[in-house]
């Protein structure tokens, strides 16, 4: 079911989709809820999925000059109220979704059962890395999204991907176009100024799977695998001849993990 959602003067887009607890699943950037298109049904079997528009991207709108990840945390909170679900949700996130992640726990942890973050990182970025971003920025504004998807696809999908999979190459290029280059610029301004949250994992209590590419290049395994074992008790799974995209480079590998990890007693 679609909503269309107005938390003070913005509205939101949100997906919901099957019964059960809840599932929030977040999206990267620069993408939209449609990245997540391939395991909804599935996940849909077991939960009630919530598959949100973060602000600006897809139908959602309330453009901002910078998107702090803090401010995307407590919009889905306020979503979630509006959708007036009070249980405690699994809180699914990929990579900026994973960033939004981190924050939701640390400001809205009363609203979270679990934690699942995907091709993600807890290390803000270097000096390099948040210039580059300013930019970027600036680039998407005065050309808009046409060369993003050229400079993007290589990094977010395993070469073999690319190769065996065009359909899902095809897909992501078509998010990533229809997207607002105003959304696009402040979450690049959002996540150059994110903190390192490396000190905040040993406190995560929550039950946590962390799930990544083994060809993911943007958050690699092994940076992955180091973070976890940071998180008390957290599992850390490397899922095959996948890139940045695990949802939709494979859909079934990603649904068997959450949904083996959501069926686990605590
Ligand atoms: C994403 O997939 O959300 C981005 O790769 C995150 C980032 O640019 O750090």
């Amino acid at each position: 079911m679609d909503h269309t959602l107005t938390i003070g003067d913005t509205r939101f887009f949100v997906r919901t989709e099957g019964e059960g607890s809840p599932l929030l699943l977040v999206h990267g950037f620069p993408l939209d809820h449609h990245m997540w298109d391939a395991v909804i049904p599935q996940l849909a079997a077991k939960h009630l999925v919530i598959a949100p528009d973060l602000r600006g991207f897809g139908k959602s709108e309330g453009h901002v000059e910078i998107a702090p990840m803090e401010l995307l945390a407590d919009d889905l909170a306020s979503l979630l109220n509006a959708l007036e679900v009070t249980a405690p949700i699994t809180f699914c996130g990929l990579s900026m979704g994973g960033y939004i992640g981190w924050q939701m726990w640390r400001r809205h942890s009363d609203r979270l059962a679990r934690l699942i973050q995907l091709d993600t990182r807890a290390a803000a970025d270097s000096e390099v890395q948040a210039r580059a971003r300013g930019v970027n920025a600036e680039h998407v504004l005065a050309n808009g999204m046409s060369e993003v998807p050229q400079a993007m696809l290589p990094k977010l999908l395993s070469e073999k991907t690319i190769e065996n999979q065009p359909q899902v190459a095809d897909s992501l290029r078509d998010i990533i176009l229809r997207q607002d280059p105003r959304a696009a610029a402040a979450a690049q301004r959002g996540m150059a100024q994110r903190p390192d949250v490396t000190n905040w994992l040993p406190e995560i209590s929550l039950p946590t799977l962390v799930l990544c590419g083994s060809d993911d290049g943007i958050s690699p395994p092994a940076e992955m695998q180091a973070f976890t074992g940071k998180i008390p008790g957290a599992q850390f799974l490397e899922i095959p001849n996948a890139g940045h995209m695990v949802p939709m480079e494979d859909p079934n590998a990603t649904v068997k993990a959450i949904l083996e990890f959501s069926s686990r007693a605590n």
